[in-house]
């Protein structure tokens, strides 16, 4: 099936590790043109993207600073010759229980997850209007906006706060032909989560209806059909869950085995 995304150019901030490098692999596979931004500059990412096919730069930016996400915008259009998508990933994630949040780190997180994607987006947004060309925003959102996890309070309210700046930037951009969305992933073992104790890890696998933690590819295959002008092209303003049922939190008590037999024909 054609996706329309061969020779198109992206920006994935974040897109050398975790969710955002298997973005990263699955554009590159559909012949998309990329940059990806971050901190640091991982070369040998960048050489096995290339080996996909396609044309592949780093940009080292800051996202939570907004000079920084003007010039990656800026450097981004001009190496790729032009940006039809922007993929707003890069994220962090410090968890403080309600009395132990400070000041500096309150404002670490909000500037790298909110901010960052409201410079981002703008400046995105006023390269595509001024290209007068259709073009695609993938915001990566989190699950956490469904369910509070203790500790996690200022995370959450960044998240929160990119689902509604999805919605409006999709009203405003949708006469300018721009299509906006946001992807929501569940679990997925990165350096994000990497903390997290193995036993705790078990508990919440078996919170996840499909059994398993996400893969990379599977939020890369999701971000792919949202920027596609094709498969897609009617989908704006939406809220895409890949997290294998982890946010359905279903009541129920047994166990797999129980579970599957309710819906065993009689016979089998
Ligand atoms: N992993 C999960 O279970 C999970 C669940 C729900 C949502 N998510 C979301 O998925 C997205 C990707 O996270 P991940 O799990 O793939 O984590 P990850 O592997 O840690 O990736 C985060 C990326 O963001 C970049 N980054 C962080 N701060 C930055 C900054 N100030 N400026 C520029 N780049 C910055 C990092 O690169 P540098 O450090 O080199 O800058 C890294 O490439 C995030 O939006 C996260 O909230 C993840």
């Amino acid at each position: 099936m054609d996706s329309g995304l061969r020779g198109k150019s992206a920006l994935i901030t974040g897109g050398s590790s975790g969710i955002g490098r298997g973005i990263a692999e699955v554009l590159a596979a559909e012949g998309v043109n990329l940059a990806l931004a971050s901190r640091g500059v991982d070369h040998a990412v960048v050489e096995d993207l290339k080996a996909l096919g396609g044309d592949v730069h780093s940009i080292q930016a800051d996202v939570s600073r907004e000079d920084d996400v003007k010039r990656m915008v800026a450097e981004a259009a001009e190496r790729l010759n032009g940006l039809d998508y922007f993929v707003n990933n890069a994220a962090r994630a410090h968890h403080q229980p309600l009395t132990q949040i400070d000041a500096e780190t309150f404002r670490s997180v909000i500037d790298t997850n909110l901010a960052a994607c409201v410079w981002g987006c703008r400046e995105a947004a006023r390269h595509l209007i001024s290209q007068k060309k259709p073009g695609a925003i993938v915001v990566v959102g989190s699950t956490s906006m469904y369910t509070p996890g203790p500790a996690e309070a200022v995370y959450r309210i960044s998240k929160v706060g990119l689902k509604s700046l999805v919605e409006t930037m999709a009203v405003e951009l949708a006469p300018h032909g721009i299509r906006v969305n946001l992807l929501v992933p569940g679990h997925y073992r990165t350096r994000l989560t990497a903390g997290i104790p193995a036993d705790i890890e078990a508990k919440l696998r078996q919170e996840i209806p499909l059994r398993r933690f996400g893969q990379p590819l599977d939020c890369g295959h999701a971000a792919a059909f949202l920027l596609s002008p094709i498969l897609a092209r009617y989908v704006t303003g939406a809220e895409l869950v890949v997290d294998g049922g982890l946010s359905l939190r279903p009541i129920y008590f047994g166990d797999d085995e129980q579970l599957k037999a309710l819906n065993e024909m009689q016979g089998d």
